[in-house]
């Protein structure tokens, strides 16, 4: 069952929850991803509520959205078990099953291809309507050390890819219960 919300009555909470971890799954085939993110924006543009998420180039995730521009945002409630964010965060979709190792449960979504999980019930369902790779040039001083150039791609921490910004509309929202 699921309980429908307005997003923007959960800024808070959602917010606060980006700030720790929440996760980012995406759907191609049968394949469905997730991946941690502590970065993300809840917001307003062309007069629609907006969920932009940042993922490096080389992310696994990153190659899922390219080809399915869809994904649903998965916010924990409460008590849940930290080692998901652990391994998804660390873990690549690329060689790991990551729904199967953690056992995670799927929910079937309302308006787009992704699924929810269970175990994080607050969902955003969300269908890219933009995205931009970030300007290395317009990015400040202090925050090119997010970017250490000698540190390769494939590794799960900061490295030398930049990020692409993809600006999910949120389709639906809701609580799995
Ligand atoms: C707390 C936390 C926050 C993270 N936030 C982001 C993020 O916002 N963007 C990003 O590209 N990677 C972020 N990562 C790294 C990815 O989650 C990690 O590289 C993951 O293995 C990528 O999975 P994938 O290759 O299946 O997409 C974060 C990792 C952790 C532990």
């Amino acid at each position: 069952m699921k309980k429908e919300i307005n997003p923007l009555d959960y800024a808070s909470e959602i917010m606060k929850a980006v700030e720790k971890g929440v996760l980012i799954t995406t759907k191609v085939g049968n394949k469905v991803n997730s991946m941690t993110a502590s970065w993300g924006t809840l917001g307003i543009e062309w007069g629609k509520p907006i969920f932009t998420i940042f993922i490096r180039e080389n992310r696994f995730t990153k190659q899922q959205l390219e080809e399915n521009p869809e994904f649903t945002v998965n916010i924990p409630i409460g008590e849940f078990d930290r080692k998901i964010l652990g391994i998804c965060g660390t873990k690549s979709g690329s060689t790991t099953d990551k729904v199967s190792e953690l056992n995670l449960s799927l929910e079937e979504p309302e308006n787009i291809s992704v699924p929810g999980i269970k175990e994080l019930p607050l969902t955003l369902e969300c269908r890219v309507i933009y995205k931009q790779k970030q300007d290395k040039n317009a990015i400040s001083q202090e925050n090119l050390t997010f970017y250490p150039q000698d540190v390769d791609s494939s590794f799960h921490g900061a490295n030398k890819d930049f990020h692409t910004a993809y600006y999910g509309e949120i389709i639906s929202a809701y609580i799995i219960q």
